[in-house]
């Protein structure tokens, strides 16, 4: 089994999803750890309910992001981490962690990439008034929100619905789409 760890930085309810999935057998890999750059993130509290072991720092503690960055490959490389899933990591990845670990960390989004990269793209779609909405996983790369694309679902917009509930459908097929991506690409090496 593929050693898998995911980075969150707030709520962490697509880190509950891939433990969920990881717990009922639905996705066979070893969920080594939680990292979170935010020692009050929500995700960490989600961790303990499922027994997941956790690592909290922040950029803050240390005189660079190289650094910072130096440190999280340190403890993939000890953990034997074969993939990296952000999921609501809110931190640019640099060339430090980027390079050591090229091709093995993906993120999910919520917008169909190439379309509303960036930190609120359900709000820029919502206000640009876009009819299809959706979430793309892709590989990280150095640009942001800019690696090559491995899944996406889209779905239309219902006449009404406000920014909060295309943002709860955005959620419910987030929670849905990012253990099953894992699947294929753990356990099919796709
Ligand atoms: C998700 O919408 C994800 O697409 C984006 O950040 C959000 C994280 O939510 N990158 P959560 O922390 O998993 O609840």
């Amino acid at each position: 089994m593929k050693n898998l760890a995911v980075f969150a930085s707030g709520s962490g309810s697509n880190f509950e999803a891939i433990a969920e999935a990881v717990a009922n057998g639905e996705l066979k890999a070893n969920l080594k750890f939680l990292f979170c750059d935010k020692k009050n993130a929500f995700a960490l509290e989600r961790a303990k309910k499922f027994g997941v072991k956790t690592y909290a720092f922040e950029l803050k503690e240390f005189a660079s992001k190289a650094e910072f960055e130096e440190k999280i490959v340190e403890i993939l490389n000890e953990e034997q981490i074969d993939m990296v899933a952000l999921a609501g990591y809110m931190k640019i990845v640099s060339d430090t962690l980027l390079s050591a670990y090229e091709n093995k960390i993906i993120n999910i989004h919520p917008s169909l990439l190439p379309s509303f990269k960036g930190a609120h793209g359900i709000a820029d779609a919502y206000n640009y008034g876009v009819k299809v909405f959706g979430v793309s996983i892709h590989y990280v790369s150095a640009q942001l929100d800019g690696g090559k694309i491995i899944a996406q679902q889209s779905f239309p917009y219902v006449e009404g619905w406000t920014v909060d509930e295309v943002e709860t459908e955005i959620h419910k097929i987030e929670h849905k789409i990012y253990p099953q991506t894992l699947k294929k690409l753990l356990e099919e090496n796709l």
